[in-house]
């Protein structure tokens, strides 16, 4: 609605969102992957468009339907992912990695579909994909990063950790062992970090969750801002 875009905290701003899952293909009919509706992501785009700023949003497959005026660039594996994220990248004001990345993907795509032999053990053999939002952050001006830490435990530790060893200003960190939130749910409840402290913020619709964190975002961004 109209007085939602008066907030304005992003009137000017360029975002780009990552989202959603990414296909690593083992051969045409078969693929590695990540749990990740785009919930997360999708909400994000949609609260930071409301707050009046240009969005790119970046997302692997999903059953989402694409945002109405937002721009949606559908990719599938990460390496098209990191393409996108880079594509313009130089008018890039805020860049944030919501998306379940696959850490690895096939070394080689079969050709054809592999048929099932007569071993009982099958290896697969996965090369390291590039860091997205690393990469990002490691460029000469770049875009304020916020990146995402789903953990199964130590969520603070590892948050701080990712947050230091990838250069970003922010990291949203949520803990995924817990199965009533996250992932496919509706709901999710997050910890802030920064370089300055960290806030955790209470259980929510991702929606609500949205719009909080594009705040949380802007307040932080906007002093930095040249
Ligand atoms: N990320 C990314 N590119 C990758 C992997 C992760 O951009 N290849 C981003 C995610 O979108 C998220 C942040 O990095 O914003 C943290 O992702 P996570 O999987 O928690 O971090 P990893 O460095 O992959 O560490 P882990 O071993 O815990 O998976
Ligand atoms: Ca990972």
């Amino acid at each position: 609605t109209a007085a939602q875009f008066e907030s304005g905290t992003l009137t000017g701003k360029t975002v780009f969102i990552t989202a959603g899952p990414t296909r690593e293909a083992l051969d045409p009919v078969r693929y590695i992957s990540n749990h990740s509706s785009g919930k997360m992501g999708y909400a994000l785009a949609q609260a930071a468009a409301e707050a009046g700023a240009k969005v790119k949003l970046i997302s692997g497959p999903v059953t989402l339907p694409p945002p109405a005026r937002i721009e949606t660039i559908t990719v599938e594996s990460a390496q098209e992912m990191l393409e996108a994220s880079l594509q313009g990248l130089a008018h890039c004001d805020i860049f944030i990695a919501a998306a379940a990345v696959a850490d690895y993907r096939p070394t080689a795509v079969s050709e054809h579909k592999i048929k099932k032999g007569s071993e009982e053990i099958m290896e697969l053999h996965l090369v390291k994909n590039p860091d997205i939002v690393a990469t990002v952050a490691s460029m000469e001006n770049k875009p304020f990063t916020v990146g995402f830490a789903a953990e199964t435990r130590d969520v603070l530790k590892y948050a701080k950790d990712k947050l230091t060893r990838k250069n970003l200003d922010m990291i949203i960190a949520n803990d995924v062992s817990r199965n009533d939130i996250g992932f496919n749910s509706d709901e999710n409840a997050v910890t802030v970090v920064t370089h300055s402290g960290a806030e955790t913020l209470p259980q929510t619709s991702k929606r609500k969750l949205a719009t909080q964190l594009i705040d949380h975002i802007a307040n932080q961004y906007t002093p930095l801002a040249r």
